[in-house]
């Protein structure tokens, strides 16, 4: 019989308790304990038998651990990281990476002269039909890639806005939400090398935005755009579209659009569009479903950090490739407040 791994999660609140219960039913690891000031979290750790330090520190020396979650606020991801390097501990860090693109090139700078691994919890990576659509477009299979389209338009409830940060610039859907769909198409689509954002706050007058319109364009020529909204009734976001989070009322409705040279593919519904005998379009269009597996991504993810603590994978998301994504959002930042023009490489650059 093999000896479960010994996981500690550092920061239990809406998430972090949600990687809790996914160890707890996982047969080949077991929590080793929990790092939370909160009363909150003690609790919570009294009621599953778990060991609760106010400290990561203190759970990282006085725990075994094979590996460590931080699923703590954004601003405490560089020094938790830093710590479980430090400490020869493998570590799952929720997304965004870090709180800022130079905090990212700290953490990976560490890594590297490390070597022990980091895994950033990008999860929706993990989705069969998010790896499907990215095999497709590589292998070709739409041709030469043109134009993206993706939606992120839902409501969020008002009492939602009653914990002050999320009404405060950095709390709306941009760094919130919309990292994920950019980190999605990033990884679908390739890499993003420039962009342009309008942000709005019209609907709730808060600091924050609560719609965001983005242009994109892609390393490989491709052009896209990406709109959000967290002010609208629609069926139309990854959350509501993808079935992936029971907490949300599936809907049978594209979220991702690709158009191809040969052809278009829809996610998550995964349908391919192309045209058989004739082209043009008065052509008939052909329809082929194309859908992926079922699994959960937050479960395959786990399942992937058991195999990289391990050594038999390599990390699906580096903090390299996540710091990617997180200059890319602050490129939009800087888009939305100049109205020029952004590359993200820029921002890397200025961050360096
Ligand atoms: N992958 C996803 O879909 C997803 C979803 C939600 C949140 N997140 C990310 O997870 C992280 C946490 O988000 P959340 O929504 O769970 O936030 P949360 O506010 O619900 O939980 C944060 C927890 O961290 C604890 N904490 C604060 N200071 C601490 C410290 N010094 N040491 C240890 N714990 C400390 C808090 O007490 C709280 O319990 C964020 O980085 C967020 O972006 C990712």
């Amino acid at each position: 019989m093999t000896i479960p791994m010994r996981i500690g999660v550092a920061g239990a609140g809406a998430i972090g308790r949600k990687h809790v219960e996914l160890i707890e039913a996982s047969p080949d690891c077991v929590v080793a304990g929990i790092a939370d000031p909160s009363d909150e979290a003690r609790a919570f750790a009294k009621a599953h038998r778990i060991s609760c330090y106010s400290h990561h520190r203190q759970l990282l020396e006085q725990e075994k651990l094979d590996g460590m979650v931080i699923a703590s606020p954004n601003a405490l991801h560089l020094t938790m990281a830093l710590d479980c390097v430090g400490h020869g501990v493998p570590a799952l860090v929720e997304k965004p990476v870090t709180d800022t693109v130079a905090s990212a090139q700290r953490l990976q700078r560490a890594v590297q002269r490390s070597g022990v691994p980091v895994l950033v919890g990008h999860h929706r990576r993990h989705n069969p039909m998010v790896k499907a659509a990215r095999e497709r477009i590589a292998d070709g299979q739409l041709g030469r890639l043109t134009a993206v389209v993706g939606l992120w338009l839902l409501k969020k409830p008002d009492d939602y806005f009653d914990t002050a940060w999320r009404r405060e610039p950095g709390g709306g859907p941009v760094l919130i939400n919309l990292v994920h769909d950019i980190d999605n198409l990033r990884f679908i689509c390739g890499e993003i090398v420039e962009v342009q954002a309008l942000v709005s706050n019209k609907v709730r007058g808060f600091a924050v935005e609560d719609t965001a319109a983005l242009l994109l364009k892609f390393a490989n020529g491709a052009i896209g755009t990406l709109t959000g909204s967290d002010a609208t009734p629609a069926p139309w976001s990854w959350e509501l579209s993808s079935g992936e989070n029971a907490a949300y009322p599936r809907q049978n409705q594209p979220c991702y659009l690709f158009a191809g040279t040969n052809g278009s593919l829809s996610l998550p519904t995964m349908e391919l569009w192309s045209y058989r005998d004739q082209s043009g379009w008065s052509a008939p269009l052909a329809r082929a479903d194309v859908s992926a597996a079922v699994l959960d991504p937050l479960a395959e993810q786990l399942r992937h950090f058991r195999a990289v603590v391990a050594g038999s994978e390599t990390p699906l998301i580096s903090v390299e490739d996540a710091m990617g994504t997180l200059a890319v959002i602050e490129a939009v930042q800087e888009a939305a407040r100049t109205g020029a023009s952004v590359s993200p490489g820029q921002i890397m650059e200025q961050a360096a």
